[in-house]
């Protein structure tokens, strides 16, 4: 039997080289020895975008993409489907656990200046999930046809409109009616279930090759890639599998502890992940007290909000993610561990935590003069950890970067 299975794997060895892809990148592909708890969230991005991937498979089998069938068709999976409310809710807590375990994968890139060169494409085609992961959550908001669902694409719309001269009409180009409607839901459809996941997928291999190419960096970022022993072998490196693939399926099991008494036991979340109004068809007669986008974009929507002007709001908003983009050629430090960095970097870092913090929960609120004036001041807070970034980089001392990781 042994010698049948190993005869067909030569034969597909020789025709497509699956086993030295798996030496390259697995067994042979050596990582950094002091990866620590912050690693754990680049595989558990890829768990969970399979779990989104399972799930959105099975939904789309009885979910129906049509303006007068898409609430019901959400209440018969709930409630007659088998075991369709877990579907429902693992995709759903899917949504927002996507979010939490890559705002903590980007922010490990931030603290130990992941992005630094020779790894800026690694950051970019990571901001390129990002922004299409924003929009995949957009567009499948759109798909219970609830309230918030309605009302919460309305007004994301409605800021297309703010573009001078062209933005009416992108919006209606947009929308496919001049208000949204089924028209909308299936184009929107089309977009979450088939469009942006393929672009995620390609993305997310794009992440990965250039990752590999250039090697992980870690917590102290030294290149674990210049001291190597005899036989080309990094001396801090350690083979990925079994080394981190054993490391990593117990970050999946933890993970999972949470996620399961998430599902079972907190589906909605207190309405951070599945809001109130949303259990209400959508009604365009009737625009509900409080619009408020899901957690994960209301920082975004507080940046937006702080500005008095419809269009410099818009602006502000796409520039407070445009800076994301940037980093690597805003940080000008010669090191690239906040451990090395010197006191301004780790103020202006958690600064910018605080801010994010703070302009995320205002954005779940409705506004009043006062919240607006904290919102005015933590938007410039945003802003300024990158605006001056080039320059408290360069004049702060930093320390010496060991020659080799230090755990
Ligand atoms: C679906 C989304 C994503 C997946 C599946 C993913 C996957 C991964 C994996 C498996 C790694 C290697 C393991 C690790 O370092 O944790 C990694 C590294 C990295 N990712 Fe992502 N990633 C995603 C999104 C992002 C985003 C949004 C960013 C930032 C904008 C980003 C930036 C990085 C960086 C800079 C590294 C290199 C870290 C280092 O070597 O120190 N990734 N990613």
């Amino acid at each position: 039997m042994k010698q049948i299975v190993d005869s067909v794997m030569d034969w597909v060895e020789v025709r497509m080289p699956v086993a030295k892809l798996y030496d390259e990148h697995m067994a042979n592909y050596y990582a950094p020895k002091n990866f620590n708890f912050w690693y754990y969230f680049g595989s558990l991005a890829l768990f969970v975008l399979v779990n989104q991937l399972v799930t959105g498979i099975w939904l789309t089998m009885y979910y129906t993409p049509s303006g007068e069938e898409a609430f019901n068709s959400i209440e018969y999976i709930m409630r007659d489907v088998e075991y369709g409310w877990l579907l429902r809710y693992m995709h759903s807590t899917g949504a927002t656990a996507f979010f939490i375990v890559i705002y903590l994968h980007m922010f490990r890139g931030m603290m130990y200046g992941s992005y630094k060169s020779p790894r800026e494409l690694v950051w970019l085609f990571g901001m390129g999930i990002y922004g299409v992961l924003m929009g995949e959550a957009f567009f499948g908001y759109l798909l219970p046809w609830g309230q918030m669902s309605y009302w919460g694409a309305q007004v994301i719309l409605s800021l297309v409109g703010a573009v001078p001269i062209v933005g009416d009409d992108i919006s209606l180009w947009v929308r496919g009616d001049y208000v949204i409607s089924g028209v909308t839901l299936n184009r929107f459809f089309a977009l979450h279930v088939v469009a942006l996941p393929i672009v995620l997928l390609g993305l997310i291999v794009m992440h990965l090759f250039a990752l590999h190419e250039v090697g992980s960096s870690n917590p102290d970022g030294v290149e674990i890639k210049e001291k190597k022993d005899s036989e080309g072998i990094p001396l801090d490196g350690i083979p990925f599998h079994p080394y981190y693939t054993v490391k990593d399926i117990v970050g999946v099991v933890v993970f999972l502890v949470v996620f399961c008494a998430v599902i079972f036991f907190f589906p909605e979340g207190g309405g951070l992940i599945l809001e109130g109004p949303n259990f209400e068809p959508s009604s365009p007669l009737k625009t509900p007290e409080h619009i408020a986008p899901v957690w994960y974009f209301t920082p975004y929507y507080s940046v937006l909000r702080a500005v008095p002007n419809k269009l410099g709001g818009v602006i502000a908003m796409g520039g407070a993610i445009a800076f994301l983009f940037v980093l690597p050629w805003l940080d000008r430090s010669p090191v690239k561990s906040i451990r090395y960095k010197g006191w301004m970097s780790k103020v202006a870092l958690a600064s910018f935590v605080v801010s994010f913090f703070v302009l995320g929960y205002l954005g779940t609120q409705p506004t009043s003069e006062l919240k607006l004036l904290v919102a005015q001041v933590f938007t410039a807070i945003y802003f300024l950890f990158f605006i001056l970034m080039p320059f408290y980089t360069t004049m702060e001392t930093t320390k010496p970067v060991p020659e080799r990781v230090t755990e």
